[in-house]
């Protein structure tokens, strides 16, 4: 009994001492840190679990109109005019988020996943030739085809008379243009019309288990990203992995495929093989193919959404179309650029509905960081974050929540540019934005120069998740075709 009496109470003491030890570092975050004057939720003040709560609520970017919220212990998301060029055009670290964006894992850096601005860009050096706008349209004829499929399904449908899912075969599309673009074959998804291995259906729980695991990267590393779940190759990759591994490989003894992304990085590789390693190039098809598959599709669904609800926007872009004789086949990229107002309304879609609605976390520098009359010490976690940035009143305007394409045909347009961030800025921009522009630009071009579109109950909002991207869906449109004269 004495000693069942001295167990409970060494165990007692125990745990007095680890709630005195909690409730101390959450008083100490709450009240004695340098960031503990800054307006956020209470609980976030403390702990990372606000946060988390949001993501997971979906509703994280909607919670954060305002200069500075403190999202969690040590991080603040800014919305300043200065954010941009004080925290994502200088070469400050990436908070510890990124790290959980390893392949196949935790050993492995890659561009996404290494923080420190002077090995991202080591790194970034040997992929980046692949994505040069100049390289990527040398897979046009590809990607036309590719439309060429997608509008074969909208004539489909539009015949048939039945609702179409736009998010499903947007989806398709986008990941077969990728695949086109990295490694000269596409995944398959358009031609059939149909997801394969539950590929597009599954994109938002993995959305949400990295915007989440970020966090919580031990746990990430302890169970799945470990050299011995690589080593078993335990890990259930998904089609949409295993075909981008597969076709790496085939295309690596293919040297008569199309001069694509791969090709570029399998010179290097051959070239300066003391400059890139094999296992770069496989993150590098595999990053691309996770980032470009859902943001682009999110992105025409923005289009087609905000532009079917603007009074005059799909006619005047299919009157500018029509004035410059573009009436066969698919648009090409170069005649895309001679279209001011089609640029103007995707420029807006990616302002209004920017498709990645995360923060992106950098450290205040040595010296910290000064914004107004607010310093930062050094060390701070600083998120910028596009949706927040888009949505400021403060930079836009008090029509900054409304749909309007004219904003960037005027004077001030060029200045305007510098605060709009989709594909954030700076030495960690999105390396795959030229082709997210080519796709963009010829695919709007040729939806709204062959169809018309409406919803099934026109007055219904659509429905929209907010993990890592956003992911809209439940919105059935039906479509019919354009009748000409
Ligand atoms: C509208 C479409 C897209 C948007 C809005 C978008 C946005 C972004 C953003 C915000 C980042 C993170 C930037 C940062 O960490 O500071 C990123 C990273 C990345 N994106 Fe995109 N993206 C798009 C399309 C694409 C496409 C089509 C590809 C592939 C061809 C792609 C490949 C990547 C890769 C590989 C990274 C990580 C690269 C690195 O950190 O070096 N993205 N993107």
């Amino acid at each position: 009994m004495g000693v069942f009496n001295g167990c409970l109470f060494s165990w007692s003491f125990l745990l007095a001492q680890l709630v005195i030890i909690i409730i101390s570092i959450c008083v100490g975050r709450r009240f004695f840190s340098p960031i503990s004057d800054i307006p956020g939720p209470f609980v976030a003040s403390f702990t990372r679990l606000w946060h988390i709560r949001r993501i997971l609520k979906i509703d994280q970017n909607l919670k954060l109109i305002r200069h500075f919220v403190r999202i969690a212990h040590n991080e603040v998301s800014v919305s300043h005019p200065d954010a941009v060029k004080k925290l994502l055009l200088a070469p400050l670290h990436k908070g510890s988020w990124y790290k959980v964006v390893t392949f196949p894992d935790g050993r492995f850096q890659n561009p996404m996943s290494a923080t420190d601005p002077k090995v991202k860009n080591k790194l970034s050096r040997h992929l980046a030739p692949g994505f040069v706008l100049s390289n990527m349209l040398l897979s046009e004829q590809a990607i036309n085809q590719t439309i060429h499929s997608l509008l074969g399904w909208l004539s489909e449908y539009a015949e048939s008379g039945k609702p179409i899912n736009l998010n499903e075969y947007f989806s398709f599309t986008i990941s077969d243009i990728v695949g086109e673009a990295i490694f000269s074959k596409p995944f398959g998804f358009i031609k059939g019309g149909k997801d394969i291995g539950n590929s597009v259906a599954n994109a938002e729980a993995h959305s949400a288990y990295i915007a989440v695991a970020g966090y919580f990267r031990w746990l990430h590393v302890l169970l799945l990203a470990n050299p011995v779940v690589t080593w078993l190759g335990i890990l259930p990759a998904g089609y949409i992995i295993d075909f981008a591994l597969r076709s790496t490989k085939e295309r690596e003894s293919n040297p008569d495929a199309r001069f694509d992304a791969l090709a570029h990085w399998f010179r290097m590789l051959e070239q300066s093989p003391d400059r890139i390693q094999r296992h770069e190039i496989d993150s590098g098809a595999f990053n691309s193919v996770a980032a470009g598959f859902d943001t682009v599709s999110s992105a025409l669904q923005a289009f087609v959404y905000y532009m079917i609800r603007h009074s005059n926007a799909w006619q005047r872009v299919r009157d500018e179309i029509d004035a410059a004789g573009l009436k066969d086949g698919v648009v090409s990229y170069v005649d895309t650029q001679r279209l001011p107002f089609l640029q103007a309304c995707i420029k807006e879609t990616l302002r209004i509905f920017g498709p990645v609605p995360m923060g992106l976390p950098r450290l205040a520098p040595e010296g910290g960081i000064i914004f107004g009359n607010r310093e930062f010490p050094k060390g701070t976690v600083l998120s910028v974050n596009a949706w927040v940035m888009h949505h400021s009143k403060e930079i836009w305007g008090s029509d900054a929540r409304q749909f309007n394409p004219n904003r960037w045909l005027g004077n001030d347009s060029i200045v305007l540019e510098k605060f709009l961030m989709p594909f954030g800025a700076g030495y960690a921009a999105c390396p795959g934005q030229n082709l997210a522009k080519i796709e963009l630009s010829k695919i709007t071009a040729m939806l709204v120069r062959d169809y018309d579109i409406r919803q099934v109950d026109p007055s219904q909002k659509w429905k929209w998740n907010a993990f890592f991207t956003l992911a809209p869906h439940s919105w059935p449109c039906y479509i019919t075709k354009r009748k000409r004269q």
